[in-house]
């Protein structure tokens, strides 16, 4: 079984081009679209992705707000900052980069955004709509794997999916996803009993762990689909690597996602496309 390799940043890039469009198909209308980023304290790794954040909002045509706050900021204040984002009407999206430092309680901070700005789905109302079927805002990185998927053609429905991981960003909305696609959904975690045979039984395999190439050949049925969202730090070479060891393991695969330039991208553009999506239902269209 040759492996058919998932080019996340093709997609990717075909993603955000339909934002692109959209955006401006609002702009013509006279509507703006416009994303708050709140980054607290001076984590190196997090001020790369809101960096990123921004730079992906510039080149669809998003505006964005940035609200940087000192590491010692406290939770009432930021209270305060989401309170008034909340309360602004340019502010389509709010986007509270994690972690935060010790001291603010990470729950409140993501309950008090209005869940119709909650750009990254992380609010309990937008994980209940989507527990239910409803529409909702989805955690960007699942929602991408599920655009991976359905548009490299794979068939979700009846399938067997092992999500490995059970995280609220990630695991458990993964497992919502392909549920209402109509997969027989296991999510796998660090307690499950014999991981590996599990693991062996899936048709499509989403990876979330964080341990640098923990799947190998042996655990993958072959012509398995293998979505690989780790992205983990090779002590040895120092390169980026994924959960899954993509050499050995993707001659058995029907496809699979590299790392990087797989599910990676997805994460922005995905933002992207939410940050669209909720500012057009704040400004629908007028009627013709
Ligand atoms: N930190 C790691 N991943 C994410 C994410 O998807 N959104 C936010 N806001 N912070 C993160």
């Amino acid at each position: 079984m040759g492996a058919n390799l998932i080019d996340g940043k093709a997609i990717a890039a075909q993603i955000k081009d339909e934002v692109r469009q959209e955006v401006s198909a609002l702009k013509v209308q006279g509507s703006s679209v416009t994303l708050a980023v709140i980054l607290v304290g001076d984590d190196p790794a997090s001020a790369v992705y809101v960096r990123n954040k921004k730079k992906a909002c510039e080149a669809v045509g998003i505006e964005s707000v940035s609200i940087e706050l000192p590491a010692d900021t406290t939770q009432e204040e930021l209270l305060e900052r989401i309170a008034s984002l909340n309360a602004r009407e340019d502010v389509d999206g709010i986007l509270v980069q994690l972690p935060l430092p010790r001291q603010i309680d990470e729950r409140a901070v993501i309950d008090a955004i209005d869940p119709a700005k909650d750009v990254d789905g992380f609010h309990p109302v937008n994980v209940g709509l989507l527990a239910i079927g409803e529409p909702a805002v989805v955690s960007c990185t699942p929602a991408g794997v599920i655009e991976l998927l359905t548009r490299s053609g794979v068939e979700i429905e009846g399938k067997e999916a092992v999500v490995i991981g059970r995280s609220n960003i990630v695991g458990k909305p993964m497992a919502h996803l392909l549920l209402q696609r109509h997969a027989t959904v296991t999510i796998a975690h660090s307690r499950t009993k014999n991981l590996r045979e599990v693991i062996r039984r899936a048709d499509i395999v989403v990876a979330a762990v964080g341990k640098p190439r923990m799947i190998g050949a042996s655990d993958i049925k072959e012509g398995a689909v293998v979505i690989d969202v780790g992205i983990n730090r090779d002590m040895e070479t120092g390169k980026l690597c994924g959960d899954v060891d993509f050499d050995s393991v993707a001659p058995h695969c029907s496809a699979i996602t590299p790392v990087p330039g797989g599910v990676g991208p997805m994460t922005i553009a995905m933002l992207m496309r939410n940050c669209c999506e909720l500012a057009k239902k704040r400004n629908p269209p007028a009627e013709k």
